[in-house]
């Protein structure tokens, strides 16, 4: 199974990201994560992350293109993987297209689309930002996340479902209740 996870900031990305990696025995591939912990080592690729990420901004793209190259390539990931974070706009989303090609590896298969409202993702990420204190979670910076998911990432949607791939879970609700939906859902 090679999947995306799509949704907006503090839609569960990453905690179903974990769950599916155990469910199908394949990795996840978070952007975010990969660029937190650069950050974390300060590497010169997390110095020139940093800024970007703590305003809320995407990154640029041949910065998060080179970490997916590189972690597609791995073997692991030749038999499948959970995408979380990346694609995030539509040149990203064509890249990996050509990217999977050029791997020798089958297209995506589905593209999970979380689907959560707004004040529920601000109640989350206010939430954690009170227990994990992540540099983005503050509530100017969660809005203007927001607002580049709206611009950047969810007219990705569109691009996916021409090709016939996107399910939209509704991801409100107990951890495992919004898991069971996807699983469900991908059949
Ligand atoms: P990234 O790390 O991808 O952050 P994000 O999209 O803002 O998503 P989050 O990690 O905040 O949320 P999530 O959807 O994973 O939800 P989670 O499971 O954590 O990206 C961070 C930054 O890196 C970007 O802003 C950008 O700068 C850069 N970046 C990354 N990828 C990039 C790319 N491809 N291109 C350019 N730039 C890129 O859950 C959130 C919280 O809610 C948790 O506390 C969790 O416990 C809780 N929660 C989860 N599910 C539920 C539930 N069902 N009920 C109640 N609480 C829940």
């Amino acid at each position: 199974m090679r999947m995306v996870l799509l949704g907006a900031p503090g839609s569960g990305k990453g905690t179903q990201g974990e769950k599916l990696v155990g469910h199908y025995g394949i990795p996840k591939i978070s952007t975010g994560d990969a660029l937190r912990a650069a950050v974390a080592a300060g590497t010169e690729l997390g110095r020139k992350a940093k800024a970007t990420m703590d305003a809320g901004q995407l990154v640029a793209d041949d910065i998060v293109i080179g970490i997916v190259e590189e972690r597609l390539g791995q073997p692991d990931a030749r038999k499948g993987f959970v995408l979380d974070g990346f694609p995030r706009n539509t040149a990203q989303a064509q890249v990996l297209d050509t990217m999977l090609q050029r791997l020798g590896q089958p297209a995506v298969d589905k593209v999970v689309h979380l689907a959560v409202a707004d004040e529920e993702i601000i109640k989350r990420l206010l939430e954690r930002a009170r227990k994990e204190g992540r540099a983005d979670d503050k509530e100017d910076v969660i809005r203007r996340r927001i607002e580049v998911y709206n611009a950047e990432t969810h007219p990705l949607l569109d691009y996916y479902r021409a090709q016939n791939k996107v399910v939209t879970v509704d991801g409100v609700g107990e951890l495992e209740t919004v898991f069971d939906r996807i699983v469900k859902a991908l059949g």
